[in-house]
């Protein structure tokens, strides 16, 4: 049990560290990216969170464009769209001792499996109050349960983001965070799309996150 590792890894993080340990690197883009092209040439089990609960939303296109590239590519995609599942926040009952069975009986039960297998994890999350939406945390909040079955497996992981303001500082509260849970977990980050000034639904779509998050799942 690594719990006391878990506080100091949370505690002892800084800004620069995990700032220079990731940063905004954007989405990686084709041409651009023909190392990548050779890193993976298997294919991969991925899981793929969605945070928002507007349909037709700007971080689920997002989504729905990564997916499509990696499909191309061969890849097995399991999407799970937090905001439409019914997921209980986690209690802190300790009952799984961060690696057992949860209390909770609710459809975290269908991602639990998908997660402990999975090659790669995609966060796709719209900017709510600086942070990654309510519906997305309460199911990172539920990995305590598989803790020491997913810290230090190796995956992969990206992100995907949208926000209605253009300033990009205001980008790095969620990026930080999402840096330090993969520092913690042993995660690596392959990449990042940070799409800023899309507010109504859909608006994503005219500009060229899109593209960049399509590129990402095609670049694996
Ligand atoms: C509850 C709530 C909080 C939000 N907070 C912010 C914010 O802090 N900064 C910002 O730029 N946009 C904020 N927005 C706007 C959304 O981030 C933006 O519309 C985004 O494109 C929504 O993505 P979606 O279509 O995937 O839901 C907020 C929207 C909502 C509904």
């Amino acid at each position: 049990m690594e719990r006391r590792d878990f506080l100091k890894k949370s505690v002892f993080v800084t800004l620069g560290a995990a700032l220079a340990g990731g940063g905004i690197m954007h989405a990686l883009a084709g041409g651009e990216q023909n190392d990548n092209n050779q890193r993976n040439k298997t294919a991969m089990k991925i899981v793929v969170l969605t945070g928002s609960p507007r349909k037709n939303g700007n971080s689920a296109y997002l989504a729905d464009e990564f997916i499509k590239g990696a499909q191309e590519q061969g890849h097995e995609v399991f999407r799970f769209d937090c905001a439409f599942k019914h997921v209980e926040p986690c209690r802190a009952c300790n009952r799984c001792g961060m690696n057992g069975d949860c209390i909770l009986n609710d459809d975290f039960l269908q991602l639990r499996p998908r997660l402990i297998e999975a090659d790669m994890v995609v966060f796709a999350t719209p900017m709510y109050y600086f942070g990654i939406s309510t519906q997305m945390k309460c199911v990172i909040n539920r990995f305590y349960a598989i803790n020491e079955q997913i810290k230090g497996a190796q995956k992969k992981a990206a992100f995907l983001m949208t926000y209605a303001d253009t300033a990009t500082d205001e980008a790095q509260p969620m990026l930080l965070h999402y840096h330090t849970l993969l520092r913690y977990l042993g995660w690596t980050s392959v990449g990042e799309v940070v799409a800023r000034g899309v507010w109504t639904a859909g608006s994503v779509r005219n500009t060229d996150y899109p593209r960049q998050a399509y590129l990402l799942g095609k670049n694996l």
